[in-house]
């Protein structure tokens, strides 16, 4: 009966107009259940973000109520935040606005993103497993105290994106976040059609698999533990939430 009337709603609105009311409706169900805990949820509330809605919370936790936790300390500092996957700029427009000092950087395949730059936001364009576009963007010698993998959520590509950023372009003490890893168990194509249905994606070389084994990424992250529990190697703690994980530097 709901998948109907979906299927209804959509066919009246047009998909556009259909996922736009979608995403309102999540956006404003979300501060009425969870109510409001932490500044940086008030400020992605104004900048229309999707990382506080119902997609984005776990019992009353979303990603920015989280991330706040670890973005304090910086709050008022001269803060560079990279983040990989811009769409319409919603969260680079709150961490700009957050981190009155900081400057926001982001990085999308799709060229129409370009556009969302302004004061204090630098957008490249180029794919997130492309060695060299990550060691060269925004100068080679640029280093950032927080990343952020918000990009196409295929994990052969979260991993790249983590092998030439992590070492290389992130500061000491920094932090690195990978969101949304509910995908990195789905069969993003095969099941989900996300070259065709998530923006940006059609950007991406088709010929490559878009499908995702979690092993890949179980097999990554037990690596980095192995590590931890040897003391050798450069990360300090991973943490996991529900759908994101949070990974300081040494
Ligand atoms: C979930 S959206 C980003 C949303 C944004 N961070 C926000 O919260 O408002 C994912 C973005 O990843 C981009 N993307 C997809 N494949 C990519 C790739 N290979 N490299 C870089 N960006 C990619 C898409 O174009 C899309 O804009």
């Amino acid at each position: 009966m709901q998948t109907r009337l979906k299927t209804i709603a959509k066919r009246v609105m047009g998909e556009s107009l259909y996922h736009q009311l979608g995403a309102a409706y999540r956006r404003i169900h979300s501060v009425f259940r969870y109510g409001v805990k932490s500044r940086l949820k008030l400020i992605g509330i104004a900048h229309l973000t999707d990382k506080f809605d119902e997609h984005h919370s776990f019992a009353g936790w979303s990603y920015l109520d989280i991330y706040e936790k670890y973005f304090e300390r910086f709050r008022n500092q001269k803060v560079s935040i990279l983040e990989i996957g811009v769409r319409d700029g919603a969260s680079l427009r709150t961490w700009k606005a957050y981190f009155r000092k900081g400057n926001v950087y982001g990085i999308d395949i799709d060229p129409r993103c370009k556009a969302f730059e302004e004061k204090r936001i630098h957008i490249e364009i180029g794919s997130q497993d492309d060695g060299d576009f990550l060691a060269n963007c925004f100068g080679a010698d640029k280093r950032f105290d927080i990343i952020i993998d918000d990009g196409s959520h295929v994990n052969r590509m979260t991993l790249a994106s983590f092998e030439h950023l992590f070492d290389r372009r992130l500061n000491s003490g920094g932090i690195y976040i990978i969101e949304d890893l509910g995908c990195s168990y789905e069969k993003l194509q095969t099941d989900h059609h996300v070259l065709e249905v998530w923006p940006g994606m059609k950007y991406n070389d088709p010929g490559q698999t878009f499908d995702n084994d979690r092993k890949d990424m179980d097999d990554f992250f037990l690596e980095k533990i192995r590590k931890l529990d040897h003391r050798t190697g450069n990360v300090l703690s991973i943490h996991f939430w529900a759908m994101t994980c949070i990974i300081i530097k040494i």
